[in-house]
């Protein structure tokens, strides 16, 4: 089996080499408009209780904030499948993670009850092309940030039109469940903050659908963060984009603060 182009660049060895051969990054990345970021496991810090309700969580998008939340939801009992464009990732990822297993997206689908969408922004087109029939009626978990470098004019177009992150997936996605969830801070402090002793980190939510934000609520405490849905549905999604006031690693209070709640 091949390895994974990102394990093998998580030993800081291939990086270089990309550096100084550009020509031979091009087998590595499958949408040149979207160049792939190694995936680099950041150990995560506090043991995390397990959970009484355990549920099948598909990953799609494997790569570092997939990675991170899936092995924290495998370390608190939820049973984890990784999916990803490059298959040998999503094989790797559940070797690193115990309890976890490996499938195709279309798999990952059928078996979450949710699904944390951990893609670049501007793939969610080609997910929702790829999968969007699928994912009606999901509940579909969102990180994901613009990054104008990475997914390009369009997609900050599309977000401009849309107002709010939130909007713009669902524009994408109609009938999907949507939650923005896990956005506001970098994976490697996930990995750090999870279940820290005292006053948690808090996640920020915003959803149209009220169950799918219970089960996001849950799914966050599980992992020993506090939850903080926000008030105002996917639009409210606009008041904890990244680089805005409501991003980085707050308490509840401290983000109720600053968004003036
Ligand atoms: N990294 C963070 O700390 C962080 C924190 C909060 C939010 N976010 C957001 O989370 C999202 C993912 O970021 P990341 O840092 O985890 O990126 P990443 O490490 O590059 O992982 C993204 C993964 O998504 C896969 N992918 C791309 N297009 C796909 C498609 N159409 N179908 C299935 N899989 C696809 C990529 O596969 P390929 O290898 O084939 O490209 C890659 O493995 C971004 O929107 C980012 O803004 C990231």
């Amino acid at each position: 089996m091949t390895p994974s182009r990102r394990c093998f660049l998580s030993i800081g060895v291939a990086m270089g080499a990309f550096a100084f051969f550009p020509s031979l990054a091009p087998s590595l990345a499958q949408d040149a408009a979207i160049p792939a970021r190694p995936f680099v496991a950041e150990p995560i810090v506090h043991p995390i209780p397990p959970t009484t309700r355990p549920m099948r969580i598909g990953v799609i998008g494997s790569g570092n904030i997939g990675g991170t939340l899936g092995e924290l939801w495998a370390r608190a009992g939820h049973q984890v499948m990784f999916s990803d464009r490059d298959p040998a990732l999503a094989q790797d990822q559940a070797r690193r993670v115990a309890g976890s297993r490996a499938g195709t997206a279309a798999e990952a689908i059928a078996y979450g009850e949710v699904l944390f969408v951990a893609v670049p922004f501007g793939a969610w087109p080609a997910v929702a092309r790829e999968h969007g029939a699928a994912l009606k009626g999901k509940v579909v978990l969102d990180p994901s940030n613009l990054n104008v470098a990475r997914d390009g004019a369009a997609a900050e177009a599309a977000l401009k039109k849309a107002g709010n992150t939130g909007d713009a997936v669902a524009a994408w996605l109609p009938g999907v469940r949507l939650v923005r969830a896990f956005n506001t801070a970098g994976y490697g402090e996930f990995a750090k903050q999870a279940a820290r002793p005292g006053a948690k980190m808090a996640i920020p939510l915003a959803s149209n659908d009220a169950a799918a934000l219970a089960i996001a609520v849950r799914l966050v405490s599980d992992i020993g963060f506090d939850p903080m849905p926000v008030p105002g549905g996917l639009a409210a999604s606009a008041k904890f984009e990244t680089r805005g006031p409501g991003a980085g690693v707050k308490t509840v209070a401290e983000l109720r603060a600053v968004m003036g709640l």
